[in-house]
């Protein structure tokens, strides 16, 4: 990444891609449109669910040409962090809940290269990030529980996400959302204070790899959304 840019971003996130064809998938958004490529790391012990780790990671790697933003609802977190580094991570984030060492988590990150992360789930206060704003690049306000896509935005999250935007005032830092991000909701965000915006059922919704348009104008028309 270049110098700190807080103009809106749209992130697809890839767990609503074709998992047979992430290289493809991967292409077909940026050319599409998106600003960074959300990857959803998932152990089936943070969260109820499980995805990929650091070899698919990897694999994606020489497809992504904008940000590879790699969000781990896994803990613990620090014996993983060299391996995602090594697969090419960006952007490493891991959520404040996943250890009692989140500082140290997020000091390993940058130390391995990386943008650091942190995440939040909907039911932890804004609260739990102010010490760590000297060493993240990065705050994800969770704004459906993890671990599954297409779920309901939680409108209670929009004081958080405000609130956050406040904590963070002129720091380099951004203010990403994710979960249940769509046309609808992506103004709510946007005016709460986002600036990056995860979207992975809505971007993918009716289009495919062979029919590619539609991952533009998904993304196209949640931007517009956003942008009021
Ligand atoms: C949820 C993931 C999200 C998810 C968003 O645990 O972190 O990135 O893919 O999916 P949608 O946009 O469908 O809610
Ligand atoms: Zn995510």
């Amino acid at each position: 990444m270049t110098a700190f840019d807080r103009t809106l971003k749209i992130a697809p996130s890839i767990l609503s891609a074709d998992f047979a064809a992430f290289g493809a998938e991967v292409r077909a958004i940026e050319a599409q449109g998106a600003d960074w490529v959300h990857v959803d790391v998932m152990d089936g012990h943070f969260v109820p669910n499980i995805t990929f780790g650091p070899q698919l990671v990897r694999a994606i790697r020489p497809h992504v040409k904008t940000v590879m933003d790699v969000h781990l609802m896994i803990a613990p977190v620090d014996p993983y962090i060299d391996a995602f580094a090594d697969a090419g991570a960006d952007i490493l984030t891991a959520h404040v809940e996943a250890g009692p060492h989140v500082h140290r988590t997020l000091q390993a990150i940058r130390a391995a290269g990386m943008k650091a992360g942190v995440a939040l789930n909907p039911g932890t206060p804004a609260e739990a990030v102010a010490p760590l704003l000297d060493d993240v690049d990065l705050v994800l306000a969770m704004t459906v529980n993890p671990g599954f896509g297409g779920q309901k935005f939680i409108h209670a999250t929009l004081d958080k996400i405000a609130a956050l935007r406040e904590m963070i005032g002129d720091r380099e830092i951004h203010l990403e959302v994710d979960g249940g991000v769509d046309t609808s909701t992506a103004p709510l965000v946007a005016q709460a204070g986002a600036d990056a915006l995860v979207a992975g059922s809505a971007v993918f919704r009716g289009g495919s790899v062979e029919a590619a348009q539609v991952y533009g104008e998904n993304i196209a028309a949640i931007r517009a959304a956003a942008q009021g």
